[in-house]
């Protein structure tokens, strides 16, 4: 069996930087036409000519005659100043803000503290019609892991919305039934992003056969009714979710550690991953419009023209892959896949 798809695009990725990206690259940009390229480095990616800087360094990288397109975001911090939002608005290749809630995840030291600080970049966003990218977790050690993403939306959120009702908003690698129903309800301004690893595991996958620091990620995986809900909005041709596959790789060192880094690797089979959990889900029809179509819509950019084609077939996914001086463990390491890109 073979399905033939409009080119997707991902909408949310980590390409990391220097040595570490040409690999990681190389995996995204073989299937994928544009990614929103994640600013989260070290120092954090917070002005346009950062961006932009950045952006030569991806492109340098690329394989030859490759026509990936990646697509610049900017790192919200509390002393971003408002000027930024004007150059980011006059630039052809920064697309959006990204807020971390300081302390979330990977590289978010600098991130918001008090959202009241950043009122005026909103005000800036929603003015030049500038989508905001959330990551969507309460960060206080008094709440429950798994109860961040909820939380986050009742206390943060909803809020937000109330008071920026024309802002854009992208509420990105959703894991919950409630974040599923909360982007379903609201206004036609909030998206949501769903991974490929949140579709295909729940948090039984974590300490199956012992604890599995590839399988540890932010936001966590969550129990089984979450991922089911997950599938039913990927699923449902809503084009408030679309494909966001947040690969995020570490080093094996960083990851096989008494405090492993939080992050996926799944851009070698990112789009023969969600081929797997769409069929599960009896739904590779929707597969297109969630992959190829609702992204760009929602970006206001034009849908890809080229096609990619799928094929029912098993291959092996290798152990590692090239990671600078260093290996990296992909998603479903040494494990069967099964689809394959043609
Ligand atoms: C991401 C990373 O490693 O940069 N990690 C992750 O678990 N998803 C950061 C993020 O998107 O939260
Ligand atoms: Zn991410």
């Amino acid at each position: 069996m073979r399905i033939t798809l409009t080119q997707p695009d991902d909408w949310h990725l980590h390409l990391r930087e220097g040595i570490q990206m040409p690999s990681v690259l190389a995996a995204t940009s073989r299937c994928f036409r544009r990614a929103i390229v994640m600013p989260n480095l070290k120092p954090a990616i917070t002005t346009v000519n950062q961006a932009l800087a950045y952006r030569e360094q991806i492109v340098a990288a690329l394989p030859a005659n490759s026509s990936f397109n990646p697509l610049m975001t900017l790192y919200l911090t509390e002393n971003m100043p408002v000027t930024e939002i004007g150059k980011l608005k006059d630039s052809e290749h920064v697309f959006a803000v990204k807020y971390y809630p300081a302390k979330a995840t990977t590289n978010s030291e600098k991130g918001v503290v008090d959202i009241r600080r950043v009122w005026a970049i909103f005000e800036a966003m929603q003015d030049y019609d500038i989508p905001l990218l959330i990551h969507g977790e309460v960060t206080a050690d008094s709440i429950d892991i798994f109860d961040r993403e909820r939380v986050f939306i009742e206390e943060i959120l909803d809020p937000l919305m109330e008071h920026f009702p024309s802002l854009r908003i992208v509420l990105e690698h959703i894991t919950t039934k409630d974040a599923v129903e909360y982007v379903a309800i609201a206004n036609d301004n909030l998206a949501a992003t769903i991974t490929a690893h949140h579709l295909l595991l729940n948090r039984n996958d974590i300490f199956k056969g012992g604890i599995n620091p590839h399988h540890y990620c932010l936001p966590i995986l969550k129990a089984e009714r979450h991922r089911q809900a997950l599938l039913k909005a990927a699923t449902s041709g809503n084009p408030k979710f679309f494909l966001g596959t947040d690969s995020a790789p570490h080093a094996l060192s960083a990851k096989e550690s008494a405090c492993g880094c939080a992050g996926i690797y799944s851009a070698p089979a990112a789009l023969e991953l969600y081929a797997e959990a769409f069929e599960q889900a009896e739904a590779l029809d929707k597969l297109e419009g969630f992959a190829s179509f609702y992204g760009a819509d929602f970006y206001r950019l034009p849908r890809n023209t080229e096609t990619v084609t799928l094929e029912k077939r098993t291959w092996q996914m290798p152990n590692d892959f090239e990671f600078g001086k260093e290996k990296v463990v992909p998603f479903r390491a040494g494990q069967a896949i099964a689809w394959q890109l043609r």
